[in-house]
């Protein structure tokens, strides 16, 4: 089977990309490296480069894809107020533009890098996909808008939209300040030994690692129950940003953190109901924190080294 993945030279599409690879799937990708990295583009893809939201570049892509994996995109709130008509451009108008490609190609799924920022403001509790979705970032109002245009083309193109809570791990931009809890107090603890934590401690995620991401994507793409779903795709487990940075410090002794300043659209806490993605894509087990950490700092060490 060939499948296009977007996002290819980003952090979770590269990852995406090499497990289809692996499997013996032909993989054809898309990116303009606005934040990724030709380095990142696994060995073996096929390559288009260009912006999604552009005509021309749809216009590029190889007409006998029949799975489409959207991973392209901005993937920072924070950043999505700088140019919000950019990011509406990019996240958005970009996955217009590839539904109406899959439904000319005849395309079998698509595959959509939703968020947990289409909740917004939500109580301390698990969150059901069931919950209203009320954004509170640019980022988050083009995500759900994606969902949209996905359910609208449904009945041409079956669709599954994969809300990811705080994905970590190998692989994540430590160059990238603005996007990424666990990505960004990891690189700021590395390079100076202290990390400036924007917001309250007391707020919480749900951190899951890109092993357990790169599975659900995998499920997402076969599993007959999973068509027309948006699908939580989170660990459960209620972290607090204290409770984080305390589970990094074995990894970086010595490291320590002052809390100054606030992200704009930032969720003061959030973590998933995952029994969608029990029933759905078949998961209820994951990489424990601690151990994710342990492989990410080991890798982002390896790095700087
Ligand atoms: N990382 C997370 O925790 C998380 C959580 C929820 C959703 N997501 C979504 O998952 C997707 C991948 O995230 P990531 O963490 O790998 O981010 P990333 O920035 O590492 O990867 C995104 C990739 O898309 C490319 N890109 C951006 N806009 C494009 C466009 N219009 N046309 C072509 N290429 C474009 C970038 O150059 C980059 O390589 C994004 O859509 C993001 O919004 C990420």
């Amino acid at each position: 089977m060939k499948v296009l993945v977007t996002g290819v030279g980003g952090f979770i599409g590269a990852h995406v990309a090499r497990r289809f690879l692996a499997a013996g799937h032909a993989v054809a990708g898309a990116d303009d490296f606005s934040s990724g990295y030709r380095e990142n583009v696994p060995p073996g893809v096929e390559l288009v480069e260009g912006d999604l939201a552009e005509p021309g570049t749809i216009t590029a892509l190889p007409r006998d894809c029949e799975l489409i994996l959207h991973l392209a995109g901005q993937s920072s709130g924070e950043i999505s107020f700088d140019d919000p008509v950019s990011d509406l451009r990019k996240n958005t108008v970009s996955t217009l533009n590839l539904i109406r490609y899959g439904i000319a190609c005849g395309a079998r799924r698509f595959v959509y890098a939703s968020s947990m920022s289409c909740y917004g403001s939500v109580p301390d509790a698990p969150i059901a996909e069931s919950s209203p979705c009320l954004p509170l970032s640019c980022y988050g109002v083009g995500k759900l808008a994606a969902e949209g245009y996905l359910r609208v083309y449904a009945r041409q193109l079956p669709f599954v939209a994969l809300r990811m809570f705080n994905v970590y791990g190998p692989g994540q931009d430590l160059s990238n300040l603005r996007q990424g809890m666990v990505s960004i107090y990891l690189a700021q603890a590395l390079a100076a030994g202290r990390v400036q934590v924007k917001g309250s401690l007391d707020r919480f995620r749900d951190f899951i690692y890109i092993d357990d991401v790169v599975e659900a994507w995998w499920q997402a793409a076969f599993r007959a129950e999973a068509a027309g779903q948006a699908i939580n795709v989170g660990t459960g487990r209620r972290t607090c940003v204290r409770e984080l940075l305390e589970a990094m410090r074995p990894h970086v002794p010595g490291m320590d953190w002052y809390v100054e300043g606030s992200t704009p659209g930032d969720q003061s806490g959030i973590y998933a109901d995952g029994r969608q993605l029990g029933e759905q894509l078949g998961m209820t087990r994951f990489v424990p924190l601690s151990e994710g950490l342990a492989r990410f700092a080991g890798w982002a060490r390896a790095q700087s080294a």
